[in-house]
């Protein structure tokens, strides 16, 4: 942990850096199991706690290390508050499914609790109350309508004018007994369960596609194939998209955290506002002391200005409204959301029932990605599930996702090729340690990034998903692609799918 005034020069996640995780070898060698799980986050995990609870034979494979991806970033609520969503939901899918959706996720936090009182686990689970509120007159209309969205769906909370904690508001709206936790205190503890009922780990794995049939098998990055009755896909973005067609169904967003101590004490409560640019705040104890998180500045992957940018954002910010004593942390997320904003949780495609994809939880990952292990597992284990046709990834409301079907799509296919015409005249002898720029090199578009050791690493900036131009990331020294938001390492290696091969590496000698 870096401490002081100023900002960590480096990303990391405080709940990465303040858990202690066991390592699993690489899968060297074709396996058969019941049920094969592609992604060591929350639903990959959840699920495998609750399929070996039931007897079934499970392994689960990680490209990463497991709890390295969006879970380990995540800002740790337990919410069924996901912003100004009922209001819409009702609009969209009607009063039944509205409900639905709450009671899922209110399901998934009462789980989460169960699990953590049966099994001890020790994750500072505190439940609080949870406030969207804003700051304009604007928004505050829209708060009235979610309002009256949650006295209709019968949501405990209210409307008034003021909350808890003293920054600026014209509105809250609570939602009574919410809950935060350190995410991967307790997943790690699942993970342990799970593990002593037989579960098989691999890491280091990758994942790059699945032989459809009546068993079928996940194919690996090494060529080797777990056979399974049942495969699950919590790998953030699927992999295996079985003409799904999700990169044009789903966006990626990045969003950005830091953890400070402050001077001022913590009101309680836990918040997120409803006005642009995103501010969602709670907090945390960190070292025994009392620390404030704040979230926000999202924005979509690849898009926008330089990444750095989003943290001095948040920092002048929490400056400004809160105060900065120390800053401890600083880290990013990404999420997926879809175009109705409903996750996709079910068989990938209709007729192939036993390959489950779970994704497009936008921020809410905790909730819906536990209620989506708790489907599949269901599903798995007894063939139904009452969140089976709200979440199911072959649903089709024509309207407005059809008209965010084609805006999406457009500034897809403007990325692809605004990056081919991009002027790429970078001057890699001009840069300084830690800069990045594109360039061409024997006609072919090439980003450099020179490493604090003032070395050069050179990849080919073409994304290896559908063909974009990735760009530079200077807040996590990434680079990031535009249209569907794979992510690599300056060396090229994968951060973030759907692309399931790195980005070629140039030899700039
Ligand atoms: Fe789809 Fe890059 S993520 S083209």
């Amino acid at each position: 942990m870096t401490s002081g005034n100023h900002m960590p020069q480096y990303p990391e996640s405080y709940w990465r850096q303040s858990v202690s995780l066991s390592h699993y070898p690489k899968l060297n060698e074709s396996i058969k199991a019941d049920v094969g799980i592609v992604g060591g986050g929350i639903t990959g995990i959840t699920a495998a706690y609750l399929l070996t609870l039931k007897g079934l034979d499970v392994v689960l494979i990680d490209a990463g290390p497991v709890l390295q991806g969006t879970t380990g970033h995540t800002t740790g609520k337990v919410t069924a508050q996901h912003g100004l969503i009922y209001d819409e939901f009702i609009q969209h899918f009607g009063q039944d499914k509205a409900t639905l959706y709450y009671e899922a996720n209110m399901e998934a936090m009462r789980m989460v609790e169960q699990l953590i009182e049966t099994h001890k686990l020790d994750c500072d689970f505190t439940k609080e109350d949870a406030y969207i509120y804003t700051e304009s007159d604007d928004k505050r209309t829209q708060l009235e309508k979610e309002a009256k969205a949650y006295d209709l769906l019968g949501i405990k909370g209210e409307l008034a004018d003021d909350m808890p904690l003293d920054i600026p508001c014209r509105s809250a709206l609570r939602m009574s007994s919410q809950a935060h936790f350190h995410p991967l205190n307790y997943l790690n503890g699942l993970l342990r369960k799970a593990v002593s009922n037989g579960l098989r780990i691999y890491e280091g794995t990758v994942a790059v596609d699945v032989e459809y049939r009546k068993h079928p098998a996940i194919v690996t990055r090494d060529g080797n194939r777990i056979t399974c009755k049942h495969i699950i896909q919590a790998s953030h973005y699927p992999f295996y998209d079985g003409e799904a067609f999700f990169p044009t169904r789903m966006y990626a967003e990045r969003a950005y955290i830091i953890a400070v101590e402050s001077s001022k004490a913590y009101p309680g409560g836990m918040y997120i506002n409803a006005d642009q640019p995103t501010r969602s705040i709670r907090n945390v104890t960190i070292n025994g002391k009392d620390a404030w998180l704040i979230a926000g500045e999202n924005h979509k992957t690849g898009q926008g200005e330089a990444m750095i940018k989003h943290y001095e954002a948040l920092e002048a910010f929490t400056e400004q409204r809160i105060g900065i004593k120390n800053f401890l942390y600083r880290w990013s997320a990404q999420d997926l959301t879809t175009l109705d904003k409903m996750p996709y949780i079910g068989p990938v495609t209709r007729g192939q029932e036993n390959v489950y994809v779970a994704t497009g939880f936008r921020k809410w990952g905790m909730t819906n990605g536990t209620i989506a292990a708790k489907m599949l597992s269901d599903l798995i284990v007894n063939g139904e599930s009452p969140y089976a046709d709200l979440y199911s990834p072959s649903r089709f409301q024509a309207d407005p996702a059809l008209r965010k079907f084609v805006s999406f799509n457009t500034d897809v296919a403007k990325h692809l090729i605004k990056g081919k015409l991009e002027y790429t005249n970078g001057d890699v002898n001009a840069l300084q340690s830690d800069e990045a720029t594109v360039t061409r090199i024997n006609g072919k578009r090439t980003g450099v990034y020179k490493d604090e050791n003032n070395e050069l690493h050179a990849v080919d900036t073409t994304c290896t998903h559908l063909g974009c131009e990735v760009h530079w990331n200077s807040g996590d020294r990434t680079w990031d692609c535009p249209c569907h938001g794979s992510r690599f390492t300056y060396t090229g290696d994968i951060v973030n799918g759907p692309a399931t091969d790195p980005l070629k590496t140039i030899n700039l000698d």
